[in-house]
């Protein structure tokens, strides 16, 4: 009897049930007898002994369904070594409902958080396959993380929205794009909905030039200008701050805006004079069934995962490269960022088409 466990950790996105189908189906095709264990919410499943013995039944009609059949849960890293509200070594307690359900292995479907806990299991001693979930798209040793895909397909739509109202109001819009840290959704989504400047962490940002952007356009006869402003977005000011310093604005400036977006449209209405208004998708971004490209990717990638399974190949990471899918060792990627290179053809090939990322 083979038993895998399974768990999908962190902030949802979709195509989670597609990759754990992708996997339980591979398996499932092999020689071997195999009982898949779903934990529930993540690693909390794990920690605390909550799961379901899934049925092959279980993985079938859900290629297509957003969510996760198991739920999920943030267990932040950093946590990982400190004892629970009632003392519970958490990673102890892991460690010994692997050994109690007498597991050959645990599938971890999460981003960059849940895959440095992924490695942590795997150094001390489980065996861990890791698949690359996150609309962010900023696992390190991946090209490609499933979940990105339709995010960037929802987040295009809500600039293709905007269009047409900005340009009936002749205003200028703020769409404000998931992606954590890393600029990726957004210039994706950016390019793809035909965003007039992308604010992205990678490139801060110089308020004045962005406001000179907007003017350019004026001064061109357009009667509009859309913004596709990351999340973590940054200005060359708060770049160039120590992490203290910038906790500390942070901290002061809390409760004055809902989100960068804001502060960013009361600048510009102060450099400009112009009308601006802000939108934020937020959490529809993760919403929502997974697209095609993503269906089939975590098929692969659920497969792939499968493979190793059955080859006892463990604690390795499942990667998309170029157009193969592959694994690396999860030590590494563990606590490194995929980042948008600003020097790239992605960010030069923006700006020959005349997108400006406000920093000159
Ligand atoms: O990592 C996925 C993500 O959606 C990020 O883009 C975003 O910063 C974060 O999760 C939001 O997390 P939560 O759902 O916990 O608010």
């Amino acid at each position: 009897m083979l038993r895998v466990g399974m768990l999908t950790s962190g902030g949802d996105c979709q195509a989670l049930n597609a990759t754990m189908r992708g996997v339980a189906k591979s398996l499932y095709k092999s020689d071997k007898d195999v009982e898949i264990i779903g934990f529930l919410e993540g690693y909390k499943g794990l920690m605390y002994e909550e799961y379901r013995v899934m049925k092959p039944s279980d993985f079938s009609g859900i290629l297509t369904t957003g969510g996760t059949m198991l739920g999920t849960s943030r267990q932040p890293f950093k946590l990982m070594r400190e004892p629970d509200a009632n003392g519970m070594d958490k990673v102890e307690a892991m460690k010994s409902t692997y050994k109690k359900l007498k597991l050959d292995c645990l599938v971890v479907l999460g981003g960059n958080g849940s895959q440095k806990t992924a490695n942590l299991l795997s150094e001390e001693g489980l065996n861990v396959i890791g698949l690359p979930k996150t609309i962010d798209n900023d696992l390190y040793g991946t090209d490609m993380t499933f979940g990105f895909q339709s995010a960037m397909e929802i987040a295009t739509n809500a600039i293709d929205c905007i269009h047409t109202t900005a340009a009936s109001h002749s205003r200028v819009f703020i769409v404000e794009v998931m992606g954590h840290k890393v600029g990726w959704l957004t210039l994706y989504a950016g390019l793809a909905g035909g965003a007039d400047i992308i604010l992205i962490p990678e490139i801060p940002y110089d308020i004045k030039k962005v406001a000179e952007a907007i003017k350019i356009r004026e001064k061109e006869g357009k009667k509009f200008t859309i913004l596709a402003v990351a999340e973590g977005a940054i200005s060359k000011e708060d770049a160039a701050l120590s992490k203290k310093e910038l906790k500390k604005k942070k901290l002061k400036d809390a409760g004055r805006y809902p989100s960068i977006s804001y502060e960013i449209g009361d600048m510009l209405s102060a450099e400009t004079n112009v009308d601006v208004r802000v939108t934020v998708p937020g959490h529809t971004q993760r919403g929502g069934d997974p697209n095609p490209y993503d269906r089939a990717l975590s098929t692969r990638l659920g497969a792939h995962g499968a493979e190793l399974i059955l080859g006892k190949k463990f604690g390795r990471l499942v990667v998309l490269k170029g157009t193969e899918v592959t694994d690396i060792a999860l030590n590494e990627s563990a606590g490194k960022l995929k980042y948008v290179d600003p020097e790239s053809s992605l960010v030069r090939e923006a700006r020959l088409v005349g997108i400006s990322f406000g920093d000159k």
